[in-house]
C-alpha cells in the first residue's frame, strides 16, 4: 500500500466514521455529602492511616493525616488539612503554604515526609462540580478511582531502573502505592537499544526488573516498544554491510519475536510499531530505517512477527499500534484508522491503538473532540489507550496557566471515561522532577501530576493537574462558569 493508497484509504475512514455529535451532554449541579474512612495496611514496609471527610455543595472541606513509614532511608508523617472554596462569581485566586516550587503556583496539597504541614488552598472559583458517580471502594487514588470508573486501570511510564528514580523514596513510595497506579510502562528499559544491543544478543535485565518492580505492586504493564525509528542499536542504524529488505525484514522479524517469547503474558499489551505516521505531510508514513529499506511493509511484517508470536507462545498479549498527534479527527488519525483496517484485512492481530497524548496546555484537542477519535478507532472494533499523557506549560509556569492544565488533564481523562473501549490512562511519568519534558521542549515543562519543591528525594506535592485527573474519573463535571 502507497502512500497516497494510505491517504485515500484515510479519506474512506473519514467517511465512514463521521464524528458522533457529544455537543448535547447536560449537568446537573447537585449537592453531595461524602465521608470516607480508611485503615489500610499496604505493604510491608508502607502504612496509611487516612481520614478523610468531605462534604460538598459550593464549599469543600477536606482533612487528610496519612502517615508514611518508608523502611531504612526515613520516616514520616504528614498531617495535612485543606479548605476549598468554589464560588461561581469570584475571580481566580489560590494560595497554598508550600513555597519551594519554582513556579508561580500553588500546588494542591503538600505531602510532607519530615515535617507537620498545613495548607489553604483556593481552587479555581470556575468550576463547578456535578456528581455523576459515587465511588464505592474505601481506598483512595488515581487507580482506584479509576477501577471505579469502569477502567483498568490508571498508569504511569517509570524509568527504572539505572537513573534516578531509581533511587528516590519518595518517586517509588508513590509508584508502588497500587492505590495510585494500576499499570506501568518503561519509559526506555524495553526499546531496541536496551534489549538487543548487539545483533541477536539480547540484554533483558533492565526490562526483567521492571517487571518485577511493577508487579511487586500488582500492576499491568505495557511494554513499550518493538519497532520504532529512534533509540535503535547502533548495529541498525550504522549497519557494517548496507542492509537489504530481506537482511532488514529478517533482523526486524527476530527482534519482534524473541522480546515477545521473553516477556510473554507479564506484558498486558506490545506497542508493536511506535509512531509509524508522519506529521508532514500528516499520515503519511514517517521515515525512518524500517521504511527507508523495507518500505511500508516493514510496519506489516512487524504484526505479522508479532501475531506469530503470540499464537505460538499461546499469549494473551494484546498488540498495539501506538502514535501521537492522532488524539483528534486530522489526517494523521484517519491514516491510523487505515492502518488498523488495512491489519484486520490482512488478519493480523491488532488489538488496540495507543493515543500518546503528549499535550500543550491550552492547546489540547476538545474533550468532545477527543471523543468522537476514540469513538472513530472503538467503531474499527479495537481498543485505545491513553499511553502517555502529559500536559506541558511554557515556563515559568503561573496560576491561569496551572488551571488550564488541570482543565486539559481532566478533558482527556473524562474523554476516555466516555468512551468504553478506552482501556485506561498512562501518564508519562508522574513527577516533574523526572519528566522528559524540560530536556526535550526548552522552555517548557511543569508537566506532570507532582512536583519535588525541595528537589529529587525530597517529598512529592500534588499539583493541581493531579485533581484534574482525580475529578474527571470519579465523574465530577468541570464546568466553565
Ligand atoms: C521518551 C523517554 O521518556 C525519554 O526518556 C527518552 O530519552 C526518549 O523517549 N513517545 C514515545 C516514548 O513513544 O517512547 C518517548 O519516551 C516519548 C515520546
Amino acid at each position: 500500500m502507497t502512500t497516497r493508497s494510505l491517504l485515500t484509504l484515510g479519506l474512506l475512514a473519514s467517511t465512514a466514521f463521521a464524528a458522533p455529535n457529544w455537543a448535547a451532554t447536560s449537568t446537573t449541579t447537585v449537592t453531595k455529602t461524602k465521608t470516607t474512612t480508611e485503615h489500610e495496611t499496604k505493604t510491608k514496609t508502607t502504612t496509611v492511616h487516612e481520614t478523610k471527610t468531605e462534604t460538598e455543595t459550593k464549599t469543600k472541606t477536606t482533612t487528610l493525616k496519612p502517615t508514611v513509614t518508608i523502611t531504612g532511608s526515613c520516616s514520616a508523617s504528614a498531617p495535612l488539612s485543606s479548605s476549598t472554596s468554589v464560588s461561581s462569581t469570584s475571580s481566580s485566586s489560590s494560595s497554598a503554604s508550600s513555597s519551594a516550587s519554582s513556579a508561580t503556583t500553588s500546588p494542591s496539597s503538600v505531602i510532607s515526609a519530615t515535617s507537620t504541614t498545613s495548607s489553604t488552598i483556593n481552587t479555581n472559583p470556575t468550576i463547578t462540580k456535578t456528581a455523576t458517580d459515587v465511588p464505592t471502594a474505601t481506598a483512595s487514588g488515581l487507580n482506584v478511582a479509576a477501577k471505579n470508573a469502569g477502567k483498568r486501570w490508571l498508569g504511569t511510564a517509570a524509568d527504572i531502573p539505572g537513573t534516578g528514580e531509581g533511587a528516590d523514596p519518595y518517586y517509588l513510595a508513590e509508584f508502588n502505592n497500587a492505590n495510585e497506579f494500576g499499570e506501568a510502562t518503561p519509559a526506555n528499559t524495553m526499546k531496541f537499544f536496551a534489549t538487543e544491543p548487539q545483533q541477536n544478543v539480547f540484554n533483558f535485565t533492565g526490562g526483567d526488573y521492571f517487571v518485577q518492580q511493577a508487579k511487586a505492586s500488582g500492576k499491568e504493564i505495557r511494554c513499550h516498544n518493538l519497532i520504532w525509528a529512534n533509540q535503535l542499536s547502533d548495529w541498525v542504524t550504522s549497519p557494517a554491510v548496507p542492509w537489504t529488505n530481506a537482511t532488514l525484514t529478517a533482523a526486524l522479524r527476530n527482534h519482534v519475536t524473541k522480546v515477545i517469547e521473553h516477556f510473554g503474558d507479564d506484558c498486558y499489551s506490545w506497542d508493536v510499531v511506535n509512531e509509524p505516521l508522519s506529521d508532514s505531510p500528516a499520515g503519511a508514513w514517517a521515515a525512518n530505517v524500517w521504511y527507508n529499506t523495507i518500505g511500508e511493509e516493514y510496519f506489516f511484517q512487524a504484526f505479522d512477527a508479532a501475531t506469530q508470536a503470540v499464537k505460538a507462545n499461546n499469549l494473551a498479549v494484546k498488540l498495539y499500534v501506538n502514535d501521537y498527534n492522532i488524539e483528534y479527527l486530522g489526517n494523521k488519525s484517519i491514516a491510523m484508522q487505515g492502518l488498523v483496517k488495512e491489519l484486520k484485512s490482512r488478519s493480523l492481530q491488532i488489538d488496540g491503538v495507543g493515543l500518546e497524548s503528549h499535550f500543550i496546555a491550552g492547546e489540547t484537542p476538545a474533550k468532545a473532540d477527543q471523543v468522537a477519535n476514540m469513538q472513530a478507532f472503538t467503531a474499527l472494533d479495537v481498543d485505545v489507550v491513553v499511553t502517555e499523557l502529559d500536559v506541558r506549560l511554557n515556563l515559568p509556569a503561573t496560576a491561569a496557566s496551572e488551571s488550564q492544565q488541570k482543565l486539559d488533564y481532566y478533558n482527556t481523562v473524562s474523554a476516555c471515561v466516555s468512551v468504553a473501549r478506552c482501556v485506561g490512562v498512562v501518564v508519562w511519568d508522574f513527577v516533574d522532577t523526572y519528566s522528559w519534558i524540560p530536556s526535550t521542549f526548552p522552555g517548557q515543562g511543569y508537566g506532570d501530576l507532582f512536583l519535588q519543591p525541595g528537589g529529587a528525594n525530597t517529598p512529592l506535592v500534588k499539583k493541581e493537574a493531579y485533581d484534574g485527573v482525580l475529578e474527571a474519573l470519579e465523574g465530577l463535571a468541570e464546568i466553565a462558569a
